[in-house]
């Protein structure tokens, strides 16, 4: 499969099976496991488009206590995140771009800095905090047999994507996807790139994306990414991350 024919087939699949970028905000206010009753992703306007809201978290902002504390939960949502909303917004309207789904956005060959960067923020803590439950949720058993195939063990990937995490140099994110060829793999981004991105050095659907921006941990952990990341593994939704598969 081409890039960007592979690109194209996550225009209506990336976030789950059947799931369009705009069900998958809908999901995040809400309904971090699924999109029913969500609206179909059509033509969005950009001033009023629930792609450009900033979703409500699936708990709140102590839930996650004992691995991210409140503060951050709170300043990174409801500052950053809402920054990347309403950068992203200004950026459209000031490039004069029309707006549908982020698949589609993602797929073009170059991006403005202001929606590139201010987009990707958007997409990527959005498909970050339903990933997130307290006290996490295991896999099921199929997929833990997927992942012990992919990578030999859960605990395996859990590794790697902690060494994956220590290893961006300045911002950035560690990513679980799926590959044009369905394989599960890990990657990273600079920034706010994302693996829909058609710059991206591995493209992908991406089932998991982990925040390792110095905002997203230093007011608990400091300098020590690593035990961010280590700790953020016992919080992970393995259920959503699998509801994201594509085949
Ligand atoms: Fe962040």
């Amino acid at each position: 499969m081409k890039k960007r024919d592979f690109i194209k087939t996550l225009a209506t699949s990336s976030l789950g099976a059947g799931m369009t970028s705009s069900m998958f905000i809908s999901a995040c206010t809400s309904k971090p496991t699924g999109g029913e009753g969500a609206e179909k992703s059509e033509a969005v306007p950009v001033s009023t488009g629930q792609l450009l809201t900033l979703p409500d978290l699936p708990y709140g902002y102590n839930a996650l206590e004992a691995v991210i504390d409140a503060t951050t939960m709170e300043i990174h949502h409801s500052k950053h995140h809402q920054g990347y909303v309403n950068k992203f917004k200004a950026a459209l309207e000031s490039e004069g771009k029309t707006f549908t789904d982020f698949e589609s956005l993602f797929a073009e060959a170059s991006l403005p800095d202001g929606i590139r960067n201010s987009g990707g923020g958007h997409f990527n803590h959005s498909l970050f905090w339903p990933s997130l439950v307290p006290g996490g949720k295991a896999p099921s058993t199929g997929f833990a047999e997927r992942i012990s195939q992919a990578f030999g063990s859960m605990d395996e990937l859990k590794t790697a994507l902690i060494n994956g995490g220590k290893s961006v140099f300045g911002s950035g994110w560690v990513w679980l996807i799926q590959d044009g060829e369905g394989t599960m793999k890990l990657t990273t981004t600079p920034n706010q790139d994302n693996p829909l991105m058609s710059w991206a050095k591995d493209i992908g659907n991406p089932l998991l994306g982990i925040d390792v921006w110095e905002h997203a941990y230093y007011l608990k952990y400091q300098n020590q990414r690593g035990s961010y990341l280590e700790n953020i593994m016992s919080i992970i939704d393995w259920g959503v991350v699998e509801s994201r598969l594509k085949g």
